[in-house]
């Protein structure tokens, strides 16, 4: 199978790419990959150093936005996995206008190319943020989109409109949306990398407001294992979750990174709580588990410990992201 990634030079496009590469997705065998990315500050082409110069892997330094090199890129590929997105909801509520760009007009672009080239299938790799925030319970695949933040809606968008270019084109396109994402290469402006690095240099952690926010996380690995099963058996026209199935509060889930870096509490830092934060994200993924046999597969302990593990080790790939991880102002 031919595949094109976008966005794979990103925190989880290239675990995917690693992933499908080094034989730990049934896609993989025999697939020819080939990286889009435009490597804003989040991409770094580091991340895909263990694949380099593999047979059948290839990188275009490109912008999903641009026409032309879609058209390129996409012509002759089975299957597209759009990754490629602005990412951090933060950046989006400082400025929406790049997340409009790049998730709404950028998925467009892909899906016209995708459609004209007449590509087997297009996994759209999408958020449980596009549901807004939940009090009790958790949302199904049939769970009205209600985003709150410029993030959610421009993926929300984009999924949308992927969903349309199947009912109006007939194209196979399939939707995931996955809970809070951790693990290694993660872009060290997110929650547990930033924390991690932070706590490592032996400085504080900024914990948003009261804490009270609840994610559910899932291993990188876990959501790349969800994603190669919708690729492969997933019907056209669904939704499916990926889910972890591990909530935490934020306050939580700051306890447990000060106790694997050996901190106390004095290293934590309240600052005022983001715009318009959502207090729980809670997917179910019973669909993906009947219909294709997905179950996560890395625990929460000890894949939190790998994660702080890999971020104490690997000092060299984190030191010089620490500076672009900046807000914009
Ligand atoms: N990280 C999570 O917890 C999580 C959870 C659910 C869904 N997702 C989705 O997974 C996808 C990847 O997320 P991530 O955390 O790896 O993000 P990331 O910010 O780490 O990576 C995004 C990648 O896209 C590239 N990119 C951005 N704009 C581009 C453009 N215009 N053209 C080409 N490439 C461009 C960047 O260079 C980068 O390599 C996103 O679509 C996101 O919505 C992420």
């Amino acid at each position: 199978m031919r595949i094109l990634v976008t966005g794979g030079a990103g925190f989880v496009g290239s675990q995917f790419v690693r992933a499908l590469l080094l034989g730990r997705l049934a896609s993989g065998a025999g697939a020819r990959v080939t990286v889009l990315d435009s490597l804003t500050y989040a991409g770094n082409e580091a991340n895909l150093s263990p694949v380099a110069g593999r047979e059948g892997y290839a990188f275009v330094r490109g912008d999903v936005r641009d026409p032309v090199v879609v058209d390129e890129v996409v012509r002759g590929q089975d299957a597209v996995v759009h990754f490629a997105a602005e990412s951090h909801v933060d950046r989006s509520i400082a400025d929406a206008a790049p997340f409009v760009a790049t998730n709404v007009l950028g998925t467009q672009v892909l899906l016209e190319a995708a459609r004209r080239h007449g590509v087997g299938r297009f996994v759209q790799v999408s958020t449980d943020e596009v549901y807004g925030s939940i009090a009790a319970g958790s949302w199904t695949e049939g769970s009205p989109p209600a985003p709150n933040s410029p993030y959610a809606a421009s993926k929300a968008g984009a999924d949308l409109l992927a969903l349309s270019y199947h009912r109006t084109h007939g194209m196979d396109v399939v939707v995931t949306r996955c809970s809070n994402n951790y693990g290694p290469y993660h872009f060290p402006e997110k929650m547990i990398p930033l924390f991690t690095t932070n706590l490592l240099d032996g400085r504080k952690v900024p914990l948003y407001g009261d804490g009270r926010q609840v994610r559910d996380w899932l291993h990188v690995l876990d959501h790349c294992r969800g994603i190669d099963l919708v690729l492969r058996g997933g019907r056209a026209g669904e939704v499916y979750h990926i889910g972890g199935g591990t909530e935490l509060s934020n306050r939580e889930l700051t306890g447990l990174l000060l106790r694997a870096c050996g901190a106390g509490p004095d290293r934590v830092e309240h600052v005022p709580d983001r715009k318009g934060h959502d207090l729980r994200y809670s997917l179910s993924f019973e669909k993906i588990r009947e219909e294709l046999g997905y179950e996560p597969l890395v625990g929460f302990q000890e894949g939190l410990a790998d994660t702080v593990r890999w971020y104490r080790e690997h000092r060299s790939w984190w030191e010089p992201l620490k500076g672009r991880a900046a807000l914009p102002v």
